[in-house]
């Protein structure tokens, strides 16, 4: 029976979507972004080589395949023609793996990114740490509905009517509010067309493929980009990016109806991190963290900022199952707490002797104060990047699998112990019949 599966981060992202997707893009035939764009970073590592993706799906690597840039999908062109270049001169493009851009997903223009970048300045230590690649920018001219999209930018009169409305709007705010250079139409314009000649031969209806291919009893794969707590709506307002990245918006953001969707899993570090501000109520700033910052080798994929690490959040888990409707869970990064005495588990934040189990407060004041209510469990020394299966693993951290499953109330179905492809351990296939 064809399956339909969505993957999304259950915390501040990069929790190791892309190595999943990789990992689960050999049962699939179509394998679809959905919302986000070049904030994401999503790393694979394959045969020791590692390859980071920004837009384009991480079932790349993989031949026969059907690799969808999904409508809700922010693209800055640039990065995109980079993205395949590279994989191009790497030999990594398969011969026989095809990409398809939504004609619908929206552009990012230069005006996006200077903006993004002349807010956050301007916000101080207020600002907000994104990623500064013109992906709130780019959103807000969608729901504004002046955004251009592949389709406007492949019809040389509607681009350039709707690029001369723009910058004029965009450049009215860039010298008189922000006291910035203005952006240059006829630059702008020059150079976006060399892009819609480079990437037309990908631009299409991307919801009928995908209709298509299910009608055919094939497999679909959704990978999320950044996680359930960067959501808009359900998200630390307002650290959060500017796309919904639950599950739901897997099918509004490629044109898929709800009832296609079989199956949800949740990616989630054994430990948490965030880049950029915002509330992180199990942050270790002491040596502990320093010591799973370094050993997770914690860096941006996309700016290379240092991640902040901090204890897993089940409050931030137990979220992300019931607004993303999870199923399973792929606990990874599991090999990072190996030589931790003692580890702990967040399982609730107090008060003013009460308690949250099950949400993040949405007041971000009442957060500040709330203090992680912690379990405690005994660590393990031995090396785990070898175990195949949940057997192999030292008790200890067999233990701290099916605590995080109790408390998460859902089935662990996977357990990265390295970052490499084959360095897991599978329990069940959600493909599998
Ligand atoms: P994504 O954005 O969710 O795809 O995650 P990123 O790629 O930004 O960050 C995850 C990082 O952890 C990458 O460097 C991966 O190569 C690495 N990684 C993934 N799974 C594991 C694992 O189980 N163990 C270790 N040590 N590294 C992992
Ligand atoms: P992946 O898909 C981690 C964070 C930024 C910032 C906030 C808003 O690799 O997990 P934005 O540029 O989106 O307006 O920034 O969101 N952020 C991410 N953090 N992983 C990501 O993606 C992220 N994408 C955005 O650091 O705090
Ligand atoms: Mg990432």
């Amino acid at each position: 029976m064809a399956k339909a599966v969505v993957i999304v981060g259950t915390q501040w992202g990069d929790e190791g979507k892309g190595k999943i997707v990789d990992l689960y893009a050999e049962d699939a035939d179509v394998i679809a972004r959905f919302q986000g764009g070049n904030n994401a970073g999503h790393t694979l590592v394959v045969k020791g080589e590692q390859t980071i993706l920004h837009l384009i799906p991480s079932g790349i690597l993989h031949n026969n395949k059907i690799c969808i840039v999904g409508n809700g999908v922010v693209v800055d062109p640039k990065v995109i023609i980079q993205e395949i270049d590279d994989l191009k001169s790497r030999n990594l493009f398969p011969p026989n793996t095809n990409l398809f851009i939504s004609e619908t997903a929206h552009i990012i223009m230069p005006y996006h990114r200077r903006l993004d970048s002349a807010r956050e300045s301007r916000k101080g230590h207020k600002k907000i740490g994104t990623t500064g690649r013109g992906i709130g920018p780019c959103y807000e001219d969608k729901v504004a509905r002046v955004g251009i999209r592949f389709c406007d930018l492949l019809d040389d009169k509607i681009f350039r009517e709707k690029l001369n409305r723009n910058v004029e709007e965009k450049n009215f705010f860039l010298t008189e509010y922000f006291k910035e250079e203005p952006v240059d139409e006829q630059t702008i314009y020059n150079e976006y067309r060399i892009y819609a000649d480079r990437l037309k031969q990908y631009v299409t209806d991307t919801s009928i493929i995908i209709a298509k291919e299910i009608t055919n009893g094939k497999n679909i794969l959704f990978e999320g980009a950044q996680g359930c707590h960067l959501d808009i709506e359900h998200g630390t307002f307002p650290f959060v990016t500017s796309s919904s990245t639950v599950a739901g918006n897997a099918c509004c953001g490629s044109g898929v109806g709800p009832t296609e969707i079989d199956s949800v899993i949740g990616i989630c570090k054994a430990y948490t991190t965030r880049v950029g501000e915002g509330p992180f109520v199990t942050e270790l700033t002491d040596d502990i963290g320093n010591r799973i910052q370094e050993v997770g080798k914690e860096f941006g994929a996309t700016t290379g900022r240092k991640r902040r690490c901090g204890w897993l959040d089940i409050v931030l888990v137990r979220q992300s199952v019931r607004v993303s409707g999870i199923t399973g869970i792929a606990m990874t990064k599991l090999d990072v707490l190996t030589g931790i005495e003692t580890l702990k588990i967040c399982v609730g934040y107090k008060i003013d002797g009460k308690e949250f189990t099950e949400s993040v407060p949405s007041n971000l004041q009442i957060v500040a104060q709330c203090q992680p209510v912690y379990e405690e469990m005994d660590g393990w020394t031995e090396d785990i990047s070898k175990a195949r299966n949940i057997q192999e693993l030292p008790t200890n951290a067999r233990k701290y699998v099916e605590r995080m499953e109790e408390l998460a109330g859902v089935k662990v179905f996977l357990v990265s112990v390295g970052a490499g492809r084959d360095e897991t351990i599978i329990v069940e296939n959600p493909f599998a019949d």
